[in-house]
Protein backbone atom coordinates (compact mmCIF):
# COMPACT_ATOMS: atom_id res chain seq x y z
CA UNK A 1 0.00 0.00 0.00
CA UNK A 2 1.50 3.53 -1.03
CA UNK A 3 2.17 5.86 2.29
CA UNK A 4 -0.35 7.42 3.40
CA UNK A 5 0.20 9.29 6.49
CA UNK A 6 3.02 12.12 7.25
CA UNK A 7 3.89 14.22 10.32
CA UNK A 8 1.42 16.91 10.21
CA UNK A 9 2.39 20.12 8.35
CA UNK A 10 5.41 22.20 9.97
CA UNK A 11 5.86 19.58 12.67
CA UNK A 12 8.75 16.78 12.31
CA UNK A 13 10.43 13.48 13.58
CA UNK A 14 13.48 14.07 15.60
CA UNK A 15 15.45 10.85 14.39
CA UNK A 16 18.46 8.91 16.35
CA UNK A 17 20.47 10.78 13.52
CA UNK A 18 19.82 14.07 15.62
CA UNK A 19 18.26 13.03 18.94
CA UNK A 20 21.48 12.18 20.42
CA UNK A 21 22.52 16.03 19.62
CA UNK A 22 19.13 17.73 20.97
CA UNK A 23 19.87 15.70 24.45
CA UNK A 24 23.59 16.28 24.32
CA UNK A 25 22.44 20.43 23.83
CA UNK A 26 20.01 19.88 26.62
CA UNK A 27 22.89 18.18 28.86
CA UNK A 28 24.82 21.47 28.84
CA UNK A 29 22.11 23.72 29.41
CA UNK A 30 21.18 21.76 32.41
CA UNK A 31 24.92 21.96 33.29
CA UNK A 32 24.97 25.81 33.47
CA UNK A 33 21.01 26.47 34.59
CA UNK A 34 22.51 24.15 37.47
CA UNK A 35 25.36 26.09 38.43
CA UNK A 36 23.34 29.09 38.21
CA UNK A 37 20.32 27.97 40.61
CA UNK A 38 17.95 26.91 38.28
CA UNK A 39 16.03 23.90 38.75
CA UNK A 40 13.31 22.33 36.64
CA UNK A 41 9.91 22.56 36.02
CA UNK A 42 7.17 20.87 33.65
CA UNK A 43 4.26 22.08 32.86
CA UNK A 44 1.33 21.10 31.15
CA UNK A 45 1.19 20.62 27.57
CA UNK A 46 -2.22 22.34 27.44
CA UNK A 47 -3.60 25.47 29.50
CA UNK A 48 -6.63 27.45 29.98
CA UNK A 49 -6.80 30.09 26.90
CA UNK A 50 -7.34 32.53 29.20
CA UNK A 51 -4.33 31.95 30.93
CA UNK A 52 -3.01 32.90 27.38
CA UNK A 53 -5.01 35.64 26.50
CA UNK A 54 -4.59 37.51 29.50
CA UNK A 55 -0.43 36.94 29.99
CA UNK A 56 0.61 36.90 26.22
CA UNK A 57 -2.04 39.62 25.22
CA UNK A 58 -4.99 39.84 23.07
CA UNK A 59 -3.28 42.11 20.80
CA UNK A 60 -0.20 39.83 20.33
CA UNK A 61 0.09 37.69 17.19
CA UNK A 62 0.15 34.75 18.78
CA UNK A 63 -2.71 35.01 20.40
CA UNK A 64 -4.31 37.01 17.80
CA UNK A 65 -3.58 34.28 15.25
CA UNK A 66 -1.56 31.79 16.25
CA UNK A 67 -3.36 29.45 18.76
CA UNK A 68 -3.91 25.89 18.53
CA UNK A 69 -7.24 26.17 20.69
CA UNK A 70 -9.86 23.80 21.24
CA UNK A 71 -13.09 22.69 23.49
CA UNK A 72 -12.55 19.43 25.05
CA UNK A 73 -15.65 17.28 25.89
CA UNK A 74 -16.44 19.31 29.36
CA UNK A 75 -16.79 22.12 27.59
CA UNK A 76 -13.20 23.74 28.69
CA UNK A 77 -11.71 26.21 26.59
CA UNK A 78 -8.06 24.68 25.68
CA UNK A 79 -5.04 25.62 24.19
CA UNK A 80 -1.70 24.06 22.95
CA UNK A 81 1.19 26.45 24.73
CA UNK A 82 2.12 28.78 22.29
CA UNK A 83 5.22 29.64 24.91
CA UNK A 84 5.89 28.60 28.67
CA UNK A 85 6.53 31.78 30.49
CA UNK A 86 2.67 32.56 30.97
CA UNK A 87 2.39 28.66 32.36
CA UNK A 88 5.30 28.85 34.77
CA UNK A 89 4.07 32.29 35.99
CA UNK A 90 0.10 30.50 36.92
CA UNK A 91 2.58 27.78 38.51
CA UNK A 92 4.27 30.15 40.73
CA UNK A 93 1.38 31.70 41.67
CA UNK A 94 -0.90 28.58 41.75
CA UNK A 95 1.97 26.66 44.26
CA UNK A 96 2.54 29.71 46.48
CA UNK A 97 6.28 29.93 45.02
CA UNK A 98 6.31 33.37 46.27
CA UNK A 99 6.67 32.25 49.91
CA UNK A 100 9.59 30.57 49.29
CA UNK A 101 13.07 31.81 49.63
CA UNK A 102 13.16 34.13 46.99
CA UNK A 103 14.28 34.54 43.96
CA UNK A 104 12.86 31.27 42.52
CA UNK A 105 15.01 30.23 39.41
CA UNK A 106 13.03 28.01 37.16
CA UNK A 107 14.36 26.52 33.58
CA UNK A 108 11.88 24.29 31.28
CA UNK A 109 12.24 22.33 27.86
CA UNK A 110 9.46 21.03 25.59
CA UNK A 111 7.91 21.68 22.84
CA UNK A 112 5.26 24.84 21.96
CA UNK A 113 3.10 25.35 19.30
CA UNK A 114 2.21 28.30 16.90
CA UNK A 115 -0.22 28.14 14.00
CA UNK A 116 2.59 29.89 11.45
CA UNK A 117 3.59 29.76 8.20
CA UNK A 118 6.19 26.99 8.20
CA UNK A 119 9.60 27.93 7.03
CA UNK A 120 13.32 27.20 7.13
CA UNK A 121 13.42 28.02 11.14
CA UNK A 122 9.71 28.06 12.05
CA UNK A 123 7.79 25.20 12.74
CA UNK A 124 4.06 24.79 14.31
CA UNK A 125 5.48 22.63 16.89
CA UNK A 126 8.90 23.81 17.72
CA UNK A 127 11.33 23.85 21.24
CA UNK A 128 12.19 26.10 23.94
CA UNK A 129 15.10 25.89 26.56
CA UNK A 130 13.95 28.43 28.70
CA UNK A 131 14.56 29.84 32.34
CA UNK A 132 12.51 32.28 34.36
CA UNK A 133 13.41 34.28 37.40
CA UNK A 134 10.91 35.21 39.82
CA UNK A 135 11.23 38.02 43.04
CA UNK A 136 14.18 39.28 42.01
CA UNK A 137 15.67 42.76 42.48
CA UNK A 138 15.03 44.53 39.10
CA UNK A 139 18.08 45.28 36.74
CA UNK A 140 20.48 42.25 38.82
CA UNK A 141 18.60 39.67 38.20
CA UNK A 142 17.99 41.15 34.24
CA UNK A 143 22.08 40.66 34.32
CA UNK A 144 21.92 37.72 36.11
CA UNK A 145 19.61 35.65 33.49
CA UNK A 146 21.59 37.64 30.38
CA UNK A 147 24.83 36.20 32.22
CA UNK A 148 23.87 32.62 32.17
CA UNK A 149 22.51 32.94 28.88
CA UNK A 150 25.90 34.23 27.00
CA UNK A 151 27.47 31.49 29.55
CA UNK A 152 25.12 28.47 28.40
CA UNK A 153 25.40 30.02 24.24
CA UNK A 154 29.30 30.14 24.75
CA UNK A 155 29.39 26.43 26.24
CA UNK A 156 28.07 25.28 23.60
CA UNK A 157 30.66 26.59 20.99
CA UNK A 158 29.50 29.88 19.79
CA UNK A 159 31.26 33.34 19.16
CA UNK A 160 29.35 35.29 16.40
CA UNK A 161 26.03 35.56 17.71
CA UNK A 162 24.43 39.34 18.23
CA UNK A 163 22.79 40.12 21.92
CA UNK A 164 20.89 43.22 21.38
CA UNK A 165 18.94 44.87 23.99
CA UNK A 166 16.39 47.87 24.77
CA UNK A 167 14.42 48.73 27.24
CA UNK A 168 10.65 49.43 26.61
CA UNK A 169 10.22 51.53 29.89
CA UNK A 170 8.07 50.84 32.70
CA UNK A 171 4.05 51.55 32.19
CA UNK A 172 4.29 55.50 32.46
CA UNK A 173 7.58 55.52 29.95
CA UNK A 174 5.18 54.02 27.84
CA UNK A 175 1.80 55.37 28.03
CA UNK A 176 3.92 58.54 27.51
CA UNK A 177 5.26 57.55 24.34
CA UNK A 178 2.19 55.14 23.17
CA UNK A 179 1.00 58.85 23.00
CA UNK A 180 3.90 60.80 21.39
CA UNK A 181 4.00 57.95 18.72
CA UNK A 182 0.13 57.89 17.89
CA UNK A 183 -0.07 60.99 17.36
CA UNK A 184 2.74 61.58 14.91
CA UNK A 185 1.08 58.04 13.18
CA UNK A 186 -2.02 59.49 13.44
CA UNK A 187 -0.87 62.38 10.78
CA UNK A 188 0.67 59.45 8.21
CA UNK A 189 -1.83 57.51 8.38
CA UNK A 190 -2.17 57.06 4.54
CA UNK A 191 1.54 55.48 4.61
CA UNK A 192 0.52 53.12 6.96
CA UNK A 193 -0.04 49.16 6.15
CA UNK A 194 -3.83 47.63 7.44
CA UNK A 195 -2.22 45.59 9.79
CA UNK A 196 -0.35 48.99 10.95
CA UNK A 197 -3.44 50.63 11.74
CA UNK A 198 -5.40 48.03 13.75
CA UNK A 199 -2.11 48.46 15.56
CA UNK A 200 -2.52 51.50 16.00
CA UNK A 201 -5.25 51.36 18.08
CA UNK A 202 -4.23 47.62 19.73
CA UNK A 203 -1.19 48.31 20.83
CA UNK A 204 1.14 51.10 18.45
CA UNK A 205 4.45 49.89 19.83
CA UNK A 206 4.47 46.85 17.81
CA UNK A 207 4.51 49.14 14.51
CA UNK A 208 7.94 49.55 15.20
CA UNK A 209 8.85 45.83 14.67
CA UNK A 210 7.40 46.49 11.17
CA UNK A 211 9.80 45.21 7.86
CA UNK A 212 8.03 47.55 5.14
CA UNK A 213 10.34 49.49 3.79
CA UNK A 214 8.33 52.38 3.67
CA UNK A 215 6.83 51.99 6.85
CA UNK A 216 10.69 51.73 8.30
CA UNK A 217 11.49 55.16 6.51
CA UNK A 218 7.93 56.62 8.22
CA UNK A 219 9.39 55.73 11.45
CA UNK A 220 13.36 56.59 11.02
CA UNK A 221 11.67 59.99 11.44
CA UNK A 222 8.95 59.07 14.42
CA UNK A 223 9.28 59.97 18.36
CA UNK A 224 12.01 57.68 19.94
CA UNK A 225 10.85 55.64 23.23
CA UNK A 226 14.27 56.64 25.15
CA UNK A 227 12.77 60.24 24.80
CA UNK A 228 10.27 59.39 27.16
CA UNK A 229 11.68 57.18 29.35
CA UNK A 230 10.72 58.01 32.96
CA UNK A 231 14.22 58.57 35.50
CA UNK A 232 13.78 55.15 36.98
CA UNK A 233 13.54 53.08 33.81
CA UNK A 234 16.37 54.74 32.19
CA UNK A 235 18.35 54.01 35.71
CA UNK A 236 17.15 51.02 35.21
CA UNK A 237 18.76 50.06 31.90
CA UNK A 238 21.84 52.04 32.38
CA UNK A 239 22.16 49.29 35.41
CA UNK A 240 21.65 46.62 33.23
CA UNK A 241 24.23 47.19 30.63
CA UNK A 242 26.74 48.38 33.26
CA UNK A 243 26.43 44.58 34.66
CA UNK A 244 26.80 43.29 31.28
CA UNK A 245 30.08 45.40 30.47
CA UNK A 246 31.66 44.28 33.74
CA UNK A 247 31.68 40.76 32.46
CA UNK A 248 32.67 41.94 29.01
CA UNK A 249 29.35 40.96 27.37
CA UNK A 250 29.47 42.35 23.93
CA UNK A 251 26.33 44.01 23.33
CA UNK A 252 24.46 46.29 21.23
CA UNK A 253 21.22 48.57 22.09
CA UNK A 254 18.71 48.35 19.22
CA UNK A 255 15.85 50.92 19.96
CA UNK A 256 13.46 49.76 17.66
CA UNK A 257 13.51 46.25 19.27
CA UNK A 258 10.57 45.99 21.18
CA UNK A 259 9.12 42.10 21.27
CA UNK A 260 5.49 40.33 20.36
CA UNK A 261 4.84 40.06 23.86
CA UNK A 262 2.29 42.34 25.54
CA UNK A 263 3.53 41.23 28.81
CA UNK A 264 7.42 43.45 28.89
CA UNK A 265 8.31 45.91 30.49
CA UNK A 266 12.23 47.94 30.69
CA UNK A 267 14.82 45.45 29.51
CA UNK A 268 14.45 43.40 26.45
CA UNK A 269 16.77 41.33 24.67
CA UNK A 270 17.26 38.82 21.56
CA UNK A 271 20.21 36.84 20.38
CA UNK A 272 20.31 36.55 16.51
CA UNK A 273 22.30 34.55 14.19
CA UNK A 274 23.43 35.84 10.46
CA UNK A 275 23.50 31.94 9.49
CA UNK A 276 19.29 32.00 10.12
CA UNK A 277 18.10 34.27 7.46
CA UNK A 278 15.09 35.54 8.09
CA UNK A 279 13.72 33.64 11.63
CA UNK A 280 17.32 34.67 12.84
CA UNK A 281 16.19 35.12 16.34
CA UNK A 282 17.45 32.09 18.19
CA UNK A 283 16.09 33.68 21.74
CA UNK A 284 14.15 36.38 23.15
CA UNK A 285 13.64 37.22 26.53
CA UNK A 286 12.75 40.06 29.01
CA UNK A 287 11.39 41.60 32.03
CA UNK A 288 8.01 41.49 32.99
CA UNK A 289 7.25 43.16 36.31
CA UNK A 290 3.28 43.28 36.03
CA UNK A 291 2.74 39.48 35.00
CA UNK A 292 2.15 38.09 37.99
CA UNK A 293 -0.46 40.34 39.33
CA UNK A 294 -1.90 40.03 36.09
CA UNK A 295 -2.23 36.48 36.97
CA UNK A 296 -3.39 36.54 40.41
CA UNK A 297 -0.12 36.75 42.67
CA UNK A 298 0.94 39.56 44.23
CA UNK A 299 3.61 42.47 42.60
CA UNK A 300 6.78 40.49 41.90
CA UNK A 301 9.50 40.80 39.58
CA UNK A 302 10.27 38.78 36.58
CA UNK A 303 12.73 38.34 34.20
CA UNK A 304 13.78 35.14 31.79
CA UNK A 305 14.23 33.89 27.78
CA UNK A 306 13.29 31.29 25.75
CA UNK A 307 16.14 29.79 23.49
CA UNK A 308 14.49 28.28 20.24
CA UNK A 309 16.31 24.66 20.32
CA UNK A 310 15.11 23.70 16.57
CA UNK A 311 17.03 27.29 15.53
CA UNK A 312 20.01 26.89 17.77
CA UNK A 313 20.58 23.47 16.19
CA UNK A 314 20.70 24.49 12.66
CA UNK A 315 23.23 26.99 13.53
CA UNK A 316 24.93 25.42 16.46
CA UNK A 317 28.96 25.38 15.35
CA UNK A 318 31.01 22.51 13.88
CA UNK A 319 33.21 22.18 16.87
CA UNK A 320 30.71 22.53 19.51
CA UNK A 321 31.55 20.81 23.05
CA UNK A 322 27.97 19.01 22.49
CA UNK A 323 28.97 17.49 19.28
CA UNK A 324 31.45 15.22 21.61
CA UNK A 325 28.99 15.40 24.40
CA UNK A 326 29.68 11.79 25.04
CA UNK A 327 33.09 11.97 26.55
CA UNK A 328 31.40 14.52 29.25
CA UNK A 329 27.88 13.81 29.22
CA UNK A 330 27.53 9.62 29.00
CA UNK A 331 25.05 10.51 25.80
CA UNK A 332 26.50 7.84 23.53
CA UNK A 333 27.48 4.21 23.68
CA UNK A 334 30.96 2.94 23.37
CA UNK A 335 31.10 0.81 19.67
CA UNK A 336 32.65 -2.44 19.94
CA UNK A 337 33.31 -4.48 16.90
CA UNK A 338 35.67 -7.21 15.31
CA UNK A 339 37.62 -6.62 12.24
CA UNK A 340 36.95 -10.02 11.43
CA UNK A 341 33.73 -11.96 11.73
CA UNK A 342 34.54 -16.17 12.07
CA UNK A 343 31.71 -18.12 11.54
CA UNK A 344 29.96 -19.00 14.58
CA UNK A 345 29.71 -22.84 15.61
CA UNK A 346 26.17 -23.56 16.96
CA UNK A 347 25.47 -22.58 20.48
CA UNK A 348 28.10 -20.28 20.43
CA UNK A 349 27.70 -16.69 20.81
CA UNK A 350 30.36 -13.96 19.22
CA UNK A 351 33.01 -12.84 20.62
CA UNK A 352 31.28 -9.35 20.40
CA UNK A 353 28.13 -10.05 21.72
CA UNK A 354 29.87 -11.35 24.89
CA UNK A 355 32.22 -8.63 25.43
CA UNK A 356 29.22 -5.89 24.97
CA UNK A 357 27.25 -7.81 27.63
CA UNK A 358 30.07 -8.10 30.29
CA UNK A 359 30.67 -4.27 29.72
CA UNK A 360 26.94 -3.80 30.15
CA UNK A 361 27.25 -5.56 33.10
CA UNK A 362 30.40 -3.08 34.33
CA UNK A 363 28.39 -0.14 33.76
CA UNK A 364 29.67 1.14 30.28
CA UNK A 365 27.13 2.07 27.93
CA UNK A 366 27.99 -0.23 24.83
CA UNK A 367 26.87 -1.50 21.54
CA UNK A 368 27.63 -3.92 19.10
CA UNK A 369 29.09 -1.97 15.96
CA UNK A 370 29.38 -4.04 12.68
CA UNK A 371 30.95 -3.56 9.02
CA UNK A 372 33.29 -1.88 7.58
CA UNK A 373 36.07 0.24 10.03
CA UNK A 374 34.81 3.85 8.65
CA UNK A 375 31.07 2.75 8.75
CA UNK A 376 31.47 1.80 12.50
CA UNK A 377 33.48 5.03 12.81
CA UNK A 378 30.79 7.08 11.72
CA UNK A 379 28.07 5.04 13.43
CA UNK A 380 30.31 5.99 16.43
CA UNK A 381 30.50 10.16 15.94
CA UNK A 382 26.68 9.90 15.09
CA UNK A 383 25.85 8.49 18.35
CA UNK A 384 28.04 10.92 20.10
CA UNK A 385 30.19 7.80 21.28
CA UNK A 386 33.25 8.80 23.47
CA UNK A 387 35.01 5.12 22.09
CA UNK A 388 35.05 2.26 19.61
CA UNK A 389 36.95 -1.04 20.72
CA UNK A 390 38.28 -3.41 18.43
CA UNK A 391 38.51 -6.91 19.39
CA UNK A 392 41.61 -8.07 16.97
CA UNK A 393 42.01 -11.71 18.80
CA UNK A 394 39.11 -13.94 17.30
CA UNK A 395 38.04 -15.88 20.38
CA UNK A 396 36.63 -14.34 23.50
CA UNK A 397 39.04 -13.99 26.32
CA UNK A 398 42.56 -14.99 24.28
CA UNK A 399 44.15 -11.26 23.63
CA UNK A 400 43.70 -7.27 23.61
CA UNK A 401 41.64 -4.51 22.82
CA UNK A 402 42.23 -1.90 20.28
CA UNK A 403 40.27 1.17 22.07
CA UNK A 404 40.28 4.24 19.90
CA UNK A 405 38.98 7.77 22.17
CA UNK A 406 36.85 9.89 19.89
CA UNK A 407 37.33 12.89 21.40
CA UNK A 408 41.41 13.16 22.07
CA UNK A 409 42.33 10.54 19.21
CA UNK A 410 44.06 8.49 21.51
CA UNK A 411 44.81 4.79 20.96
CA UNK A 412 45.13 2.37 23.56
CA UNK A 413 45.86 -1.17 23.68
CA UNK A 414 44.22 -3.51 26.89
CA UNK A 415 43.73 -6.15 28.22
CA UNK A 416 39.97 -7.21 28.79
CA UNK A 417 40.07 -7.01 32.57
CA UNK A 418 41.52 -3.27 32.07
CA UNK A 419 38.79 -2.03 29.34
CA UNK A 420 35.83 -1.64 31.70
CA UNK A 421 38.15 0.50 34.23
CA UNK A 422 39.52 2.54 31.52
CA UNK A 423 36.67 3.33 30.27
CA UNK A 424 34.94 4.26 33.51
CA UNK A 425 37.37 7.46 33.31
CA UNK A 426 36.23 8.76 29.90
CA UNK A 427 32.95 8.84 31.48
CA UNK A 428 33.26 9.60 34.76
CA UNK A 429 32.74 13.42 34.30
CA UNK A 430 29.12 12.70 34.13
CA UNK A 431 29.71 11.45 37.24
CA UNK A 432 27.65 8.46 36.33
CA UNK A 433 29.81 5.61 38.16
CA UNK A 434 30.99 7.98 40.89
CA UNK A 435 31.01 6.91 44.42
CA UNK A 436 29.01 8.91 46.95
CA UNK A 437 30.94 11.73 47.85
CA UNK A 438 33.64 11.44 50.71
CA UNK A 439 32.41 13.29 54.07
CA UNK A 440 34.15 16.57 53.77
CA UNK A 441 36.86 17.00 56.22
CA UNK A 442 39.24 19.46 56.39
CA UNK A 443 43.34 18.49 56.76
CA UNK A 444 43.81 20.00 60.60
CA UNK A 445 45.92 22.87 59.73
CA UNK A 446 43.16 24.46 57.78
CA UNK A 447 40.81 24.86 60.97
CA UNK A 448 41.03 28.53 61.34
CA UNK A 449 40.47 30.49 64.97
CA UNK A 450 37.19 31.45 63.51
CA UNK A 451 35.68 28.55 62.82
CA UNK A 452 36.16 27.12 66.17
P1 LIG B 1 9.52 34.32 21.68
O1 LIG B 1 10.41 35.39 21.12
O2 LIG B 1 8.13 34.29 21.18
O3 LIG B 1 9.54 34.48 23.24
O4 LIG B 1 10.17 32.90 21.42
C1 LIG B 1 11.50 32.64 21.83
C2 LIG B 1 12.26 31.89 20.75
O5 LIG B 1 11.54 30.72 20.35
C3 LIG B 1 12.45 32.65 19.46
O6 LIG B 1 13.57 33.52 19.53
C4 LIG B 1 12.68 31.55 18.46
O7 LIG B 1 14.04 31.13 18.48
C5 LIG B 1 11.83 30.42 18.99
N1 LIG B 1 10.58 30.34 18.20
C6 LIG B 1 9.46 31.07 18.33
N2 LIG B 1 8.53 30.70 17.44
C7 LIG B 1 9.08 29.70 16.71
C8 LIG B 1 8.63 28.86 15.62
N3 LIG B 1 7.41 28.98 15.13
N4 LIG B 1 9.49 27.91 15.15
C9 LIG B 1 10.73 27.77 15.65
N5 LIG B 1 11.20 28.51 16.68
C10 LIG B 1 10.39 29.46 17.19
C11 LIG B 1 8.86 33.68 24.12
O8 LIG B 1 8.33 32.64 23.82
C12 LIG B 1 8.93 34.18 25.54
N6 LIG B 1 8.14 33.26 26.40
C13 LIG B 1 10.37 34.27 26.02
C14 LIG B 1 10.49 34.75 27.43
C15 LIG B 1 10.68 34.00 28.52
N7 LIG B 1 10.37 36.00 27.84
C16 LIG B 1 10.50 36.04 29.16
N8 LIG B 1 10.67 34.82 29.58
Amino acid sequence: MAQRFQAPKGTRDILPADSALWAAVEAVARAVFGRYGFREIRTPIFEETELFARGVGESSDIVGKEMYSFVDKGDRNLTLRPENTAAVVRAFVEHGMARQPQPVKLFYIGPQFRYERPQKGRYRQFHQIGAELLGGKGAESDAEVLLMLVALLGELGFRDLKVLINTVGDEASRSAYREALVGYLESHREKLSDESLRRLSTNPLRILDSKSPQEQELLAGAPQLRDSLTGESRAHFAAVCAALQQFDVAFEVSPRLVRGLDYYTNTVFEIVSEGLGSQNAICGGGAYEGLVEELGGSPTYGVGFAIGEDRLLDVLPADSPARRAGLFLCVGPVVVTDSERLPLKEGETSTVFGLVERLRRSGIPSVEGAGKQEKVYERAVAMLSPAIVYIGERRPGDGACNVRILATGERLQLDESELAPTLKRFFSFAGAFESPAPAMSLPADAVTDDEE
